[in-house]
């Protein structure tokens, strides 16, 4: 697991480390520098002139002490001071002054073309209002050189909070940051304007934080370790029983493609209660799954009952349209209290019509909505939902006491207190069918005893990493949803 942290967790773990450690400033400046050094020297920059855009701020101190290092290993080096003398922090103004001792050369005007590579140390954490004026086009002429731009900790111009642009930002081609990840550099855009994110260790650890440890996590592959034991001695009825209630005459693939994922992540029985017009199909396609078909002008309650008793997870929603009969099935379904129940798709336009209390249930519900369906249930502009997604699935989850995994480029989950931003996938998962898959991921892990908000977490990374192992296969533009299940295998086998 790794810390996301905000721009005010960053800075109070910095004072702590300064204050109550002992590390000087000058020293967290000197690593820093020396990271990016190292960095420049080492990846794929050419540094036959290098221009370091400096601000007023910490940020530009650490860039100081970057042109001075280089300079003193005899690469050419000019430096722009893009701030001012006097809003100068004293330790910027201490680099700045060593700067000038080494000989290192100031220019004054940015000329167009003339360098290989920018470091960009304009702004870090500390940028707190838009950026205009001299400073936009101080970027602006990044933007448009040709030279390769490396950022110092976070690209000047995004906001470390949320990866919003704060009226324009540089595009780096990669960001040298310390200690922790921002926030910034995951979120869109931020995480476009970041290029690729190096963390370097300067000696600041999680102590800095003390009793308060920051909210936001996400996953790396160390995080492979939280999957469900598999036993020596162990049979089918070991790794749980999933029910997937889905899918409809014209959707029968959701309910096959929940189902098979939940079999490959390891569930050991999965039923799928379905419409008869499906049976067929699924008994074609996957005939490892039990299956339990209703007629739609008959429809009877306790052929449902009988199976929500039988499962250890229930799954609601894949395909299944939003018939009168399916209102009514989620209506008895959220009434089975002591049960995981995930609700996915049509299930949750379904609540978003008709609203019910799902957190009177004894367990938290994990409810899936991608931005549209979440726009529906809690009632909110799309654009705000996007503005906000950590906030939106974490006061959901707080208000409705479910856990909420909220689908987009960077899905969000929430239990209402922490919250786990995703930053595995590709694009090629923007596809019919990946969230279904999903779906029955979360519900294999359920099965296997995972607590509601760790599943939701470890599918959610595993879905993502299960389509990068897709996308190394059959590239973003061909992937199928189908795939995505392969891939879960090949990372399962490999986790
Ligand atoms: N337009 C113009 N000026 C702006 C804007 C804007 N849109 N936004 C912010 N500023 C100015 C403000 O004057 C602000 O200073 P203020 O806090 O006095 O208002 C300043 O820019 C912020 O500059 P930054 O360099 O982004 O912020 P800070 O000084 O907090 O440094 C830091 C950030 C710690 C250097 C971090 O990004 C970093 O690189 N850390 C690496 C590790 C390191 O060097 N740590 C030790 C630093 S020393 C210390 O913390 C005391």
């Amino acid at each position: 697991m790794e810390y996301l942290v905000t721009a005010e967790e960053m800075k109070r773990c910095d004072q702590t480390t300064i204050e109550k450690i002992g590390v000087p400033s000058m020293v967290l400046m000197e690593r820093a520098a020396l990271a990016c050094v190292e960095e420049l020297v080492d990846g794929s920059f050419n540094l036959e002139n290098v221009l370091v855009v400096c601000g007023s701020g910490n940020n530009g101190g650490d860039g100081f002490a970057i042109a001075r290092l280089l300079h003193l290993r005899g690469i050419a080096v000019c430096v722009y001071f893009a701030g001012n003398e006097a809003s100068c922090t004293q330790e910027t103004r201490l680099q700045k002054n060593i700067c000038e001792k080494y000989g290192v050369i100031f220019v004054s005007k940015l000329g167009v073309g003339e360098y290989t590579s920018i470091v960009d140390a304009m702004f870090g954490v500390g940028l707190s209002r838009n950026i205009e004026g001299h400073y936009a086009d101080v970027i602006g002429y990044m933007n448009q050189s040709e030279a390769a731009v490396l950022a110092v900790d976070i690209a000047s111009g995004i906001s470390a909070d949320t990866g919003k642009v704060m009226g324009t930002a540089v595009r780096a081609i990669k960001t040298v940051t310390f200690a922790f990840k921002k926030i910034g550099h995951v979120l869109y855009p931020g995480t476009e304007y970041a290029g690729g994110v190096i963390v370097k260790d300067i000696g600041i650890t999680v102590d800095g934080f003390g009793n308060q440890l920051p909210g936001v996590v996400s996953y790396t592959e160390r995080d492979l370790q939280l999957l469900p034991p598999r036993f020596a001695y162990s049979n089918k009825g070991t790794y749980g029983k999933v029910l997937v209630v889905a899918g409809t005459y014209n959707m029968c693939g959701a309910a096959f493609l929940s189902a098979k994922a939940a079999y490959k992540t390891g569930a050991g029985l999965v039923r799928i209660f379905t419409e008869e017009s499906n049976r067929t199909m699924l008994q074609t396609m996957l005939p490892e799954a039990i299956l339990t078909t209703y007629d739609t002008c008959d429809y009877r309650h306790e052929q449902l009952e009988e199976a929500a008793e039988w499962a250890d997870v229930i799954v609601f929603g894949p395909g299944i349209g939003k018939k009168a009969e399916k209102r009514r099935m989620l209506e008895l379904l959220i009434k089975v209290q002591d049960k995981p129940l995930l609700i996915d798709a049509d299930g949750l336009n379904l609540l978003a019509e008709n609203p019910q209390p799902l957190g009177e249930r004894k367990r938290p519900a994990v409810v899936t909505p991608h931005v549209g369906e979440m726009s529906r249930l809690c009632h909110a502009e799309k654009k705000d939902i996007l503005d906000n997604l950590l906030q939106t699935a974490c006061t959901y989850a707080s208000k409705q006491r479910v856990v909420c995994v909220l689908k987009d480029a960077r899905t969000i989950v929430s239990d209402g207190q922490k919250i786990y931003v995703n930053q595995s996938g590709n694009n090629g998962m923007a596809v019919g069918g990946s969230g279904d898959v999903l779906t029955g991921i979360i519900a294999g892990l359920m099965a296997q005893k995972m607590p509601e908000a760790q599943a939701a977490r470890l599918g959610v990374y595993l879905h993502g990493l299960a389509g990068d192992a897709a996308r190394d296969r059959c590239g973003t533009y061909a992937m199928l949803a189908t795939d995505i299940i392969e891939g879960l295998q090949e990372i399962l086998i490999r986790g």
